[in-house]
């Protein structure tokens, strides 16, 4: 059964239903480049089928191998960037004890990420912590070629065979990439890691339903299964529901792309639960990346309430109109506490003594809505019933095919990522780059250095 619910009530009041419906005949469309691999993009559709084609004994074998990395792992560290790293981390934070860092792991390896960024004092912290624990590790990059994990990984695997030995060290590194080009590819042949392989289709942020995601998150213990099967019941309701009609998928695109053609620029994807934190993370990477391009696109922001209620709570309130809200709102908590009562009643909390603290969350989520739709902000709501494995391989292809008839009432390539070269030309030419020599000159008069 579909456990996502679309709620456009708050949405309603700048934009009238009739509107959103207007846009069937683009919805209609972007499904037919989804399905008929019509559109730009089409030879990277590879995860439209993914959840119905992974089968039962490939999850069961990353399973058993999962559980071999457990077995002598204290600490596992996921080296990759992007696509090759939120998608593991958006489900296995949502899954696990917000104090996991701190111990409670129920037994399952710590997960730690590298090689999503280039900094100094990260890495040799980490180096610190690997020093007194007892890890493995999964390098993942498709292309192989990505600046921060290859030094991340150049650190990590020297470190790791110091640490265990050549021949350990090899039984403890897992690579997952292309199936023939790129650096790791060749690594992983000629030093004999344990590898996977991305598909060809399936770019970096749509991959969290391969290797790329389902390792990391079997080794912190988390049901691949359930988010495969989450995902595939998604998986086969769009494909029946490929029009506007009764699908949210739809609706939420085509309630996106109103709301964008009416100035609504900016999408803030609002949880009212932490562990939804690297959740928003993975959204803003997928939607950041499939649709800022050409000069257009809706720019996806987060926040976390009450938390940045008061912080940007203020600017959401009363700041620029230029946006609109999607809270991913989760109906039940995995746990019960209550409001104490308090003799002196000092802090005049009385009144909700007894209440559950999310019933108390849930007031501050009912009345945020209804105060930023009167300050201008339309307020998308996404429900789930509880935060588990199944609901999460939902939300996941929800939110991916999501973006793709997104991205293509838009009028781009949601697949591709062209923008994302600059910054890598610039730094290659300031890193002293062979080929980069005459950019080199020219970086440098520009900055005086
Ligand atoms: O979505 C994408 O394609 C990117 O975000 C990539 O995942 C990211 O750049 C990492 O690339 P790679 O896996 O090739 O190292």
């Amino acid at each position: 059964m579909l456990q996502i619910k679309l709620d456009l009530e708050q949405v309603y009041g700048f934009i009238p239903k009739e509107k959103i419906l207007s846009f069937e005949k683009p919805v209609a469309s972007a499904y037919r480049h989804i399905y008929h691999k019509t559109g730009p993009g089409n030879d990277f559709l590879g995860w439209v089928d993914l959840p119905s084609d992974i089968s039962d004994q490939f999850t069961a074998q990353i399973i058993d191998h999962a559980a071999e990395l457990q077995s002598k792992s204290e600490v596992f560290v996921v080296v990759g960037i992007g696509g090759s790293y939120l998608g593991a981390r958006a489900v296995i934070e949502a899954l696990q004890h917000h104090f996991a860092p701190m111990g409670f792991t129920s037994g399952k390896p710590l997960v730690v990420y590298a090689g999503q960024n280039i900094s100094e004092d990260y890495m040799t912290d980490l180096l610190d912590l690997l020093d007194r624990k007892d890890y493995s590790m999964a390098v993942i990059s498709k292309s192989g070629t990505t600046t921060e994990p290859a030094i991340a990984f150049r650190i990590l695997k020297a470190h790791i065979e110091k640490k265990y030995g050549l021949l350990e060290a090899r039984k403890r590194i897992v690579a997952i990439t292309d199936k023939s080009r790129g650096a790791l590819k060749q690594l992983a042949d000629s030093e004999g890691y344990a590898s996977y392989v991305v598909p060809d289709d399936v770019g970096g942020r749509y991959s969290v339903l391969t290797p790329v995601g389902l390792l990391p998150v079997a080794v912190a213990g988390a049901d691949i299964k359930a988010l495969v099967e989450g995902a595939r019941m998604v998986e086969n309701y769009s494909r029946a529901a490929s029009n506007i009609h009764g699908n949210p998928i739809a609706m939420y695109a085509a309630t996106r792309q109103a709301l964008y053609q009416a100035g609504k620029t900016v999408e803030v994807m609002v949880n009212y639960e932490p562990r939804l934190f690297y959740f928003t993370e993975w959204f803003k990477q997928l939607y950041g990346e499939s649709e800022g391009k050409e000069n257009k696109g809706i720019f996806p922001a987060g926040v976390g309430f009450t938390t940045d209620l008061h912080s940007l709570g203020q600017y959401i309130q009363e700041g620029l109109r230029m946006m609109f809200e999607t809270i991913v709102t989760v109906d039940k908590p995995k746990s019960q506490l209550a409001v104490p009562d308090a003799n002196t009643d000092l802090d005049q909390l009385n009144y909700i003594a007894g209440k559950r603290l999310h019933e108390v969350n849930r007031m501050a989520e009912l009345g945020t809505i209804l105060a930023h739709v009167d300050g201008g902000v339309p307020n998308i709501r996404i429900r789930i019933p509880e935060i588990n494995a199944y609901n999460l391989g939902q939300l996941i292809y929800f939110f991916e095919m999501g973006c793709a008839l997104s991205g293509y009432m838009l009028g781009v390539n949601p697949f591709d990522q062209p923008g994302v070269e600059a910054y890598k030309k610039n730094m290659f030419a300031l890193l002293g780059k062979k080929g980069f020599e005459e950019q080199t000159a020219t970086l440098r008069r520009r900055l005086g250095i």
